[in-house]
């Protein structure tokens, strides 16, 4: 039986490719944050996961606005990283693992989940820049198994709908043949608002409260509806949802390993949980 060994939540943000590729993770800017992740990697390199089951938000890249599926799954045998507009290097391709991919496609499908399979799929920064910062050599000692969650066109799934599919991602896990060691990771979030007459907006009281919440009651953020989501985490905040189905195929109870909150890395509140299950 297939394991999930522990679930690692953290924001993404493009520049954090730009400050590595420019190696400034000592810079006092970036140094906040690129801390965090010391003792995660301390953490990896004693559990060794075999496969990271990927829970984040396409920005256009993979999906655009005129086929935006609510839940995608890929199951490709590897994925690729495409320039976004930055300039900075793309990665090495990530190995997926196709047989995982299908047995969660299965399970989730047969518990009426309506999702988008994808068996060609490119991957952004909140695919790859977590990735980096777990495996700073790029040599990924894991496959990947790619869940997305459209926060980018209305309407976006609830946070309830996000919490369940998270448990039934710890349930497909949990009922596979194979003997691997998953990670969960969510990548998104935490408050951010990059555009409108809010931009730059910050809510680090909501932030903690929400990083709280998924140690002591995991549910707490499915009593907002998106529009209240997007009220207290702006509009960009919204890929907390990341954080929510990756809690939630944690199971009921949960240890903190290690947590860290910088405000901010470029206009984002950046959050990082490492979490076990308990
Ligand atoms: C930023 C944050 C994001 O989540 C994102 O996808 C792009 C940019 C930012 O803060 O710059
Ligand atoms: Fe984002």
């Amino acid at each position: 039986m297939a394991s999930i060994i522990g679930g690692i939540t953290t924001s993404h943000v493009p520049a954090i490719g730009r400050a590595i590729a420019r190696n400034l993770q000592q810079e006092p800017y970036w140094k906040p944050f690129f801390d965090g992740f010391v003792p995660v990697r301390r953490w990896l390199g004693e559990v060794r996961p075999d496969v990271v089951v990927l829970i984040y938000n396409d920005h256009g890249l993979n999906f655009f606005l005129d086929q935006m599926p609510t839940f995608a799954v890929g199951a490709a045998p590897a994925y690729r990283n495409a320039d976004e507009g930055w300039g900075i290097p793309t990665m090495p391709p990530f190995r997926g693992d196709p047989a995982l991919s299908w047995q969660l496609i299965e399970s989730l499908a047969g518990e009426d989940f309506d999702l988008t399979t994808c068996q060609e799929m490119q991957v952004d920064h909140a695919f790859t820049l977590p990735m980096a910062l777990l495996w700073p050599d790029q040599d990924w000692p894991v496959r990947v198994v790619p869940v997305c969650i459209n926060t980018v066109q209305a309407p976006l799934p609830s946070a309830t709908r996000c919490w369940k599919l998270g448990q039934a991602i710890g349930r497909a896990v949990a009922s596979w043949r194979g003997a691997e060691k998953v990670l969960v990771l969510g990548s998104g979030g935490l408050s951010h608002q990059l555009d409108g007459e809010r931009a730059g907006y910050i809510n680090r009281d909501f932030d903690l409260k929400f990083m709280a919440s998924l140690l002591d009651d995991p549910t707490w953020a499915c009593r907002f509806d998106t529009r209240q989501l997007v009220e207290q985490a702006g509009t960009q905040g919204v890929e907390l949802l990341m954080w929510l189905a990756a809690r939630a195929a944690l199971g009921r109870q949960v240890r903190q390993l290690h947590a860290n909150y910088h405000i901010p890395i470029s206009n984002t509140a950046s959050g990082l949980m490492l979490l076990e299950p308990a």
